[in-house]
């Protein structure tokens, strides 16, 4: 047969974070010792009061379909959260649970993208983004921030690309992969922008207690001409490690919301009921556990960025939220070892792995060729170990290049 693949399928590529996992663990089965610093999730186990919800859940039978938009329950439960914390105002009508952020993301794009519509995307971004956007149909339209001014982004840049067709701004706030946290003036600006060119704001705050500065409000929560065209995307992924439960949730304009629950309605159906279960419990929390995982991943952020600034040829700009550190090596590019040349980051990704087992991501996945995206998802003990091994690596390097300052 010949297995013609739709248009779609075909443009769509593969994406580069879920490749790099498989590959990692298929060495590691075949008993290859990695570090490996480019997971997305917390190396905490999810909080054992979470947990207990979700064995209550099974054993009490709550193991059927839910209502698509998720059980009323989970969804009060979510505009408990957003009054508590962050003082916002929603029905459990206008939120919808989905399977993960991810798919409230590609859901909130659908419903309200049209073919060619632009969307207006921040750089360096998460790397599901571009894709996501054209399989809406619509053009993601590239807005760069400069390290330099730790990726803060330049609002009269972001108005300068404004056109037409623009439906959208897509916002992460904390950043992955950058760790920038945009301040409340620079949110206000762009939620002004938005309401001066009548557009979409999508705001994925996934990262929203991982932020080891001034707390910052989420984006709706600056004025309800801001609030009546957000779509908020959160989930439980990060901030209570729980990226298996695989639940999200977003928040917006009732319209929006309803078409969301109607997409999802033909894909997923309802996401997990035991996970929605559990998300109640985790949501109740007024942030003990949500407090310690992240006092310890500030504690692994200092200490990654003195290490990183004190490497020859490695910078990185100051990282404020995620768990993130994207750390320039556009200095090594040129050099040369023994099994080929580092000609971008890409390479040097590869020669870190093939040299010292230590796994980071690229940074042609976020828009960043210069870049490669470390993750402090890991302990003070293996971020040392890979710190070490790293050095080493890159002390090899230089004794075989001639090119380097
Ligand atoms: C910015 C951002 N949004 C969403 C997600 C996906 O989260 P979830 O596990 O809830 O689908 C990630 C995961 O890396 C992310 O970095």
């Amino acid at each position: 047969m010949n297995y013609q693949l739709s248009h779609r399928a075909r443009t769509l590529n593969p994406y580069i974070g879920a490749e790099l996992r498989d590959k990692v663990e298929a060495l590691r089965r075949s008993g290859r010792k990695l570090i490996a610093l480019n997971v997305g999730e917390p190396d905490f186990p999810t909080p054992i009061h979470i947990a207990y919800a979700g064995i209550e859940a099974i054993i009490k039978g709550v193991t059927k379909y839910t209502p698509v938009q998720g059980t009323h329950d989970v969804r009060q439960a979510v505009c408990d959260k957003l009054k508590r914390d962050n003082d916002l105002s929603y029905s459990p009508e206008e939120v919808v649970i989905t399977t993960g952020a991810k798919q409230a993301v590609a859901n909130a794009l659908l419903s309200i993208c049209n073919e060619g519509d632009e969307v207006l995307l921040p750089i360096p971004c998460w790397g599901s983004y571009p894709e996501m956007i054209a399989y809406a149909g619509a053009v993601p339209v590239f807005v760069e921030t400069e390290p330099e001014q730790d990726f803060q982004l330049n609002v009269e840049r972001l108005a300068s690309k404004i056109t037409s067709r623009t439906r959208a701004i897509l916002l992460t706030n904390p950043n992955n992969p950058t760790g920038t946290v945009l301040d409340q003036e620079t949110l206000y600006a762009i939620g002004m922008i938005a309401v001066r060119h009548d557009l979409y704001i999508i705001a994925d705050e996934i990262y929203e207690y991982l932020n080891y500065g001034e707390k910052v409000p989420l984006i709706a929560a600056l004025s309800e001409e801001i609030k009546a065209r957000t779509i908020t995307i959160n989930g439980l992924s990060k901030a209570y490690a729980m990226t298996g439960w695989r639940i999200g949730y977003a928040c917006g304009p009732l319209p929006v919301i309803r078409a969301m629950t109607v997409i999802q309605s033909y894909t997923t159906s309802n996401p997990s009921s035991i996970g929605q279960y559990a998300a109640i419990a985790a949501l109740k929390d007024e942030g003990d556990s949500v407090q310690e995982m992240t006092k310890s991943f500030d504690e692994r952020r200092q200490y990654l960025i003195r290490e990183i600034q004190s490497i020859r040829g490695l910078s990185c700009p100051n990282a404020r939220g995620a768990f993130y550190l994207m750390v320039d090596v556009s200095h090594y590019f040129g050099s040369v070892y023994e099994e080929g040349t580092i000609a971008d980051s890409k390479d040097f990704a590869e020669y870190l792995l093939h040299q010292v087992g230590v796994v980071v991501t690229p940074g042609d996945m976020f828009q960043a060729p210069q870049f490669i995206r470390l993750s402090y998802a890991t302990s003070l003990a293996q971020l040392q170990e890979a710190v070490a091994l790293i050095r080493a690596a890159l002390s090899l390097l230089k004794m075989r290049t001639e090119n380097l300052k």
